[in-house]
């Protein structure tokens, strides 16, 4: 019997017109990572915690979930989540006194499960963290190196989840940590695990990894300095400049409460604002979208590529800078991408990779091996997709090369597990010659639930239909 499995068909040839607000039906969602950060930091403040905006979604739901498995309250009322908290050393850790591990089940989540690590060692919670296939695939060992180092009993099995982290003897050592990879998700991990930790931490990075957790930590009263260094003799490899984080604590430390609006999230503006890009004739324009300049590395890009991008009312909400940002339809060239920006625009070479493909010339991206530990190997699942839909790419180990062309040609195709390569794939078939057919579209949800409904109040044409799993497009 041939397998039914749904499939979103996107038929290509319309504009995109219209906009999409910071409030109301066609509403751009809360960002994702300040999102996970909200819930967690909230849990260990003392007291109430306000947050408005809130991304409720697949991968936040895990968090939300955790936080209950760790006995913190917490209710949504549409889109304000509120969460009680009860403080790094207070009620939450008294609760699991009793208790054996918790078994927390982290879903797709590697946000959930590498801050979580941090928040719990810091807690003195133990638990086995684990999550779904997906999730086992990704590498721990990247927080459970540095955690052992600050006095935290915690494995990684075979360096992937589950995690098996003991009840910390407090307080935990302060570590001075020089990570090989730039990651915002270890930076965090890190910096929480080190509000019990006596004296000075410090985290050296090779790139500009995103900082909503030094900005959320300093609105609650926690100092944590953020700077540049150069580095006069390279030390690691050809590493020249260093993007230090530190903070100096004395436990017993305590967190005020949030009340916060969360910006809406750029990474998936991002989609929104490449369909705009490449479908001719489109004018699109995304109120209230999340600036931070740590996120906007896909700008820069766009922008040398010749995108005709304008931005306008830029303010700061609760510590984050956002504003509206207005996309015409533009011809796109091809360009270089390596450095410092890779950081900065991390989860946005799916969409990234579909304005080069509409672009003319070629783009090369390099410098960007870090892509093959996401929710797929970035690199190889999306140059074996957009091969079948008819781009011209080639895979390199830490990168990838495309020969932009005017049109894709259409096909059937697989997001590998892969919420943001879904919709990327969605967006590349907007204008191609034929339908695009992306299967299992379902793992959208995880981050951005509202994808279909914003793309189509735009004048995008998707359909949802179940096909045998040998079916053409
Ligand atoms: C995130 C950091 C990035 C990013 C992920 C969210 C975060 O991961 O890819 O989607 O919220 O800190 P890394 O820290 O692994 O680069």
């Amino acid at each position: 019997m041939t397998e039914q499995r749904e499939t979103l068909k996107v038929m290509p040839g319309n504009s995109l017109v219209g906009e999409v607000g910071s409030q109301g039906r066609l509403s751009l969602p809360g960002d994702k990572s300040i999102s996970h950060r909200a819930a967690l930091f909230a849990a260990l403040a003392e007291g109430q915690s306000e947050i408005d905006n809130f991304l409720v979604s697949g991968v936040t739901s895990a968090m939300l979930n955790a936080l209950t498995k760790i006995g913190v309250e917490w209710e949504i009322v549409g889109e304000l989540l509120r969460i009680d908290g009860k403080g790094i050393y207070n009620s939450t850790r008294e609760a699991s006194k009793s208790r054996e591990s918790l078994q927390i089940n982290c879903g797709n989540s590697a946000t959930t499960l590498r801050l979580l690590a941090g928040g719990l060692a810091a807690m003195g919670i133990p638990a086995i963290l684990d999550g779904t296939a997906g999730l086992r695939r990704r590498p721990m060992d990247r927080i459970v190196k540095p955690l052992q180092q600050m006095g935290v009993g915690i494995e990684a099995t075979d360096g992937c989840a589950p995690l098996h982290l003991e009840r910390s003897t407090m307080p935990l050592q302060p570590i001075d940590y020089m990570p090989r990879t730039a990651s915002a998700q270890v930076k965090s991990c890190i910096l929480l695990a080190a509000l019990a930790a006596y004296g000075k931490t410090t985290i050296r990075e090779p790139g500009p990894s995103r900082d909503h957790t030094e900005r959320m930590l300093r609105s609650m009263g926690f100092v944590v300095i953020s700077r540049t260094d150069l580095l006069p003799d390279c030390r690691d490899g050809n590493r020249s400049v260093e993007y230090i984080s530190e903070v100096k604590a004395k436990p017993p430390v305590s967190l005020y409460p949030l009340k916060m609006k969360i910006p809406g999230d750029f990474s998936a503006a991002a989609f929104v604002i490449v369909a705009g890009l490449i479908c001719p004739g489109s004018k699109v324009t995304i109120r209230g979208v999340g600036l931070n300049p740590t996120r906007t590395g896909l700008l820069d890009a766009l922008e040398r590529m010749g995108a005709n991008l304008r931005i306008d009312n830029v303010l700061e909400q609760s510590d984050e800078p956002i504003g509206d940002i207005h996309v015409q339809s533009s011809n796109l060239r091809g360009i270089e991408v390596n450095g410092p920006i890779v950081v900065r625009m991390i989860d946005e070479f799916p969409i990234f990779s579909v304005a080069a493909s509409y672009a003319e010339g070629r783009t090369i991206v390099s410098e960007a091996r870090e892509l093959r530990y996401k929710e797929s190997d970035r690199i190889s699942s999306l140059c074996r997709e957009l091969k079948i839909i008819g781009a011209t790419v080639s895979e390199n180990p830490d990168g990838f090369i495309i020969d932009g062309r005017e049109k894709l040609a259409g096909g059937r195709v697989e997001p590998h597990g892969d919420h943001r390569l879904a919709m990327a794939l969605t967006v590349a078939g907007l204008n191609a010659q034929r339908p695009v057919s992306v299967v299992d579209p379902d793992i959208i949800s995880e981050s951005f639930p509202e994808f279909y409904k914003i793309m189509e109040g735009l004048g995008a044409n998707l359909q949802t239909e179940y096909k045998g799993s040998t079916n053409e497009a």
